[in-house]
């Protein structure tokens, strides 16, 4: 369990907990801050050998990160055991109910309210099943919830709605988890869940119901990766491991794309030619990273397909009443799928009968189940908090479906869309040949160790890029960082430059005279005032050499797939930068992997 649980710390470590099943007794040690803690607590007081367990790693909502607050909660009698992700809406009025009837709550969590509810079920002499049946009917919000019964020990209970649960299906032996990391050393065949659904394992079987009892199916699938995947491989953080992984990760997210008549063929699309003719008008819905990505795409579809394109925090779309038609198509981009503001997001366009297509990279995961059609990435599992290959690999779904609408409506030649596959499928050497330069990188990560602040510039698809950069390093090394928009500057930004202030510039290829000659009087601007350009430039661009304090060149590459390869340096620099600061590069503090909360 300590083992599952340590492939799926990445998700949230404010506190890590478990709960065995010990000869009709709850057997419990719960302890805040990472799982490192709960392993010396066990090693110095260890737990009886068992084979029904749950545990838990939390990313806190409801109260601080405390021992108490801990997950697993147990029951006022100490029969059921149960640990939760998501939030339950309504605990507060659960909560009254419960103290007014005698209840003493141990903690400040919503998750508690639960234990108790199955607890009193379970007196009226149901089974943990049905017990989990009719408290979910009561629950409101986005849960999973995995518990079990001391006086039943064979059988462990789950349930979710709107938060991600899968099962592992072993020989004598399954496994429940929020991501199929938690099970790939024992097994690789897992099911997915529908939402409302109660799942029940034992040693010998599966059982999955509705909320409302009636028998139900999960869909079966076989795990397309293993466990060393979920391995650093020799890395000191799976971030680096996994920027390096990003040639091999870029290759196969472009694989299998061309058909045999040369044409673009996405597998997973599901919406058909006629539908795509017909979208006037396309919402992309993402969140951090993936939002940045969007913003690539944005350039990309509107100048290949011209289609006019909105790009939208998933958290803000809901909220502005965003006129949605049906031929507007919503594309939201997600790595994991599981984040709550995308997919309350999607619903919500569904509602409104716009069409959702989503980008995604977790086979299976609640996003690309509820879309008309997906492209899937195919970096592999990303398990680094800050994402790095999970963007990239965006990217080139971002142009695939690009070119793919140009294709069906007819507003790029054939020759010129294979011309750009060609050039994407170089993408992958480029890439290798800016990460081979990756030692420069870090030895300009070494000489800023000292610097409180870093601004990132850019312009066109450039603008995102910077952005991405500011967003790594605020994440992983705590530093005032802010992407701008070149253009941007004289019109506010530029009285935050001071003496010796680095600026990362992403300078645009030469193919877009106007744009780089542009982006060059902004750099003067800024190196005038005293500002360190450190600036990344294609190679040959020799214009840059007077202004660049530090110059790092990138391979030339077309203007709209520049971003493929300039965010590759500021990765690295980010990654460098956190680990010399000697901070948790994969586990940032305050942060989670998958948000699935609201
Ligand atoms: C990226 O480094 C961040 N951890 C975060 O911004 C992330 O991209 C965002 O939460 C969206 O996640 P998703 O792609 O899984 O939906």
């Amino acid at each position: 369990m300590i083992e599952g649980l340590r492939r799926l710390e990445y998700r949230g470590y404010d506190s890590a907990g478990i709960a065995l099943v010990d000869d009709g007794t709850i057997v419990s040690d719960k302890r805040a801050g990472k799982l490192a803690n709960l392993e010396k607590a066990i090693a110095e007081s260890p737990l009886p050998p068992v084979t029904t367990g749950i545990g838990h790693t939390r990313w806190a909502t409801h109260g601080p990160p405390t021992d108490r607050n801990a997950h697993p909660h147990v029951g006022r009698a100490r029969r059921v055991a149960l640990v939760h992700n998501g939030i339950i809406e309504n605990f507060a009025e659960l909560r009254g109910r419960l103290e007014s009837a005698g209840v003493e709550m141990a903690s400040d969590t919503d998750t508690e309210v639960a234990a108790h509810l199955l607890e009193e079920q379970l007196e009226t002499g149901v089974d943990l099943t049905v017990a989990m049946q009719n408290v979910c009917r009561g629950l409101n919000g986005a849960f999973t919830l995995v518990a079990v019964d001391s006086q039943d020990p064979d059988r462990v209970v789950a349930a979710r709605r709107n938060s991600p649960l899968v099962v592992g299906i072993g020989e004598g032996e399954n496994f429940l988890g929020s991501d199929v990391a938690a099970f790939i050393e024992h097994t690789r065949e897992a099911m997915e869940l529908d939402q409302d659904q109660v799942v029940t394992i034992t040693r010998e079987g599966v059982s999955v119901s509705g909320f409302d009892g009636t028998p139900a199916e999960g869909r079966r699938y076989h795990v397309d990766w293993d466990l060393s995947a979920a391995e650093k491989d020799g890395h000191d953080w799976f971030m680096r491991k996994e920027i390096f992984e990003q040639p091999r990760a870029v290759a196969d997210s472009l694989l299998g794309r061309r058909g045999t008549d040369g044409l673009l063929q996405l597998d997973e699309m599901r919406l058909s030619d006629q539908d795509l003719r017909d979208v006037d008008k396309i919402i992309i819905i993402a969140a951090g990273t993936s939002f940045y990505a969007g913003m690539v795409a944005k350039y990309a579809i509107e100048h290949w397909c011209r289609i006019p394109v909105e790009v939208e925090l998933a958290s803000e779309f809901r909220y502005r009443d965003p006129i949605l038609t049906s031929d507007t198509l919503v594309v939201a981009i997600s790595q994991s799928g599981e984040t709550a503001d995308t997919l309350q997001a999607i619903r919500h366009a569904r509602e409104q009968r716009s069409k959702v297509l989503s980008i995604c990279n977790t086979n299976g995961s609640t996003i690309p189940r509820e879309s008309d059609g997906v492209i899937y990435t195919h970096a592999g599992p990303e398990i680094g908090v800050a994402s790095t290959k999970g963007f990239l690999t965006q990217l080139v779904a971002c142009y695939l479906l690009a070119l793919y609408l140009a294709q069906v409506k007819g507003t790029r030649f054939g020759d010129e869309i294979a011309q750009v596959m060609d050039q994407l499928d170089q993408m992958p050497a480029h890439v290798q040949s800016v990460l081979d330069k990756s030692e420069e990188v870090y030895a300009l990560a070494r000489d800023h160790v000292g610097s409180r602040s870093v601004l990132f510039l850019g312009r066109h698809a450039g603008y995102p890029v910077a952005l991405e950069g500011a967003l790594k390093l605020k994440e992983i090394a705590y530093l005032h960082a802010e992407g701008f928009a070149a253009g941007e500057l004289k019109h506010g930004p530029i009285a935050l430059v001071e003496e010796g202030l680095p600026i990362l510039c992403v300078v645009p290829p030469r193919g877009r005279d106007q744009l780089h000659d542009k982006m060059l009087s902004g750099i003067q601007e800024v190196r005038a005032r005293g500002a360190c350009t450190l600036c990344l430039a294609e190679e040959g661009d020799t214009t840059i050499e007077p202004y660049a304090d530090v110059l790092f060149t990138l391979p030339q590459v077309p203007v709209l797939l520049q971003p493929l390869v300039a965010v590759v340096p500021l990765q690295l620099f980010a990654c460098e930068l956190a680990t010399q600061l000697g901070h948790d590069v994969d586990q940032p503090r305050n942060l989670a992997k998958s948000v699935t909360v609201e």
